[in-house]
């Protein structure tokens, strides 16, 4: 499934909160560039496919399929959040939320990713700036909690933890990372939006 072009198909972002502009002021936040986060927009699509795959094309762990599961999530509906950054007018960065199942039958959790920020914008903060304003977003929206497949050494941060108990099939302990937004943590076996299975 391509999506390169601009339009952004029928699916569209579930959970966006319109077209206001974000600054990212926050004290100690690393951003030397002026950053603005705000929901994607139809016009970006191309942008965030572009961004989403030069992000991961030298990445050893990726399959490079990750702008494929943006565009299949959006297809669906099923991007809860989905947000970008820009800076100087150019899309640098995305970040996407979506739905997913876990065997205890807790609702509410959503998965964090991709995130990618174009190569040249890295390790300035961007990526940072991207996930802590869409655990925001995800809170105000009422989910319960968000997990994530990801960098060891970057996620914890953010006060995501292993979780003994919550996995997902075939991905191991230390790379899977969950975040309770109410203090209740899941146990069981957590499975991403079908989206995540898209290869083209
Ligand atoms: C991961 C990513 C989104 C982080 O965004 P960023 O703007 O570069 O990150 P920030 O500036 O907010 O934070 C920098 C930290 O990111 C972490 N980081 C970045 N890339 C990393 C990688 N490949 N492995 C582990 N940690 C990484 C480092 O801990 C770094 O900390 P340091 O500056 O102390 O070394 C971005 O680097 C990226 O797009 N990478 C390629 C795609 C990817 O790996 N996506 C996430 C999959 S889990």
């Amino acid at each position: 499934m391509g999506c390169a072009g601009e339009g952004g198909g029928e699916g569209g972002v579930r959970g966006g909160a319109g077209d206001g502009w974000l600054f990212m002021e926050e004290e100690g936040l690393p951003v030397q560039d002026s950053v603005r986060i705000r929901d994607e927009r139809p016009a970006d699509v191309r942008a965030i496919t572009e961004l989403t795959a030069a992000a991961f094309k030298t990445l050893a762990i990726s399959d490079h399929t990750e702008q494929f599961i943006v565009c299949a999530l959006r297809a669906a509906g099923a991007l809860a959040v989905s947000l970008v950054a820009e800076v100087d007018g150019r899309v640098v960065g995305h970040i996407a939320f979506s739905p997913v199942t876990i065997s205890d039958g807790s609702g509410g959790w959503d998965g964090l990713g991709p995130v990618s920020v174009v190569p040249e914008y890295q390790r300035r903060g961007i990526g940072s700036a991207l996930i802590r304003e869409g655990l925001k977003r995800l809170k105000a929206l009422g989910a319960q909690g968000c997990c994530l497949v990801g960098h060891r050494e970057y996620y914890p941060r953010f006060g995501f933890k292993n979780v003994t108990g919550l996995s997902h099939a075939g991905v191991p302990a230390e790379v899977f990372f969950a975040l309770s937004f109410g203090g209740r943590m899941p146990q069981g076996a957590v499975e991403f939006h079908a989206g995540f299975k898209a290869k083209g």
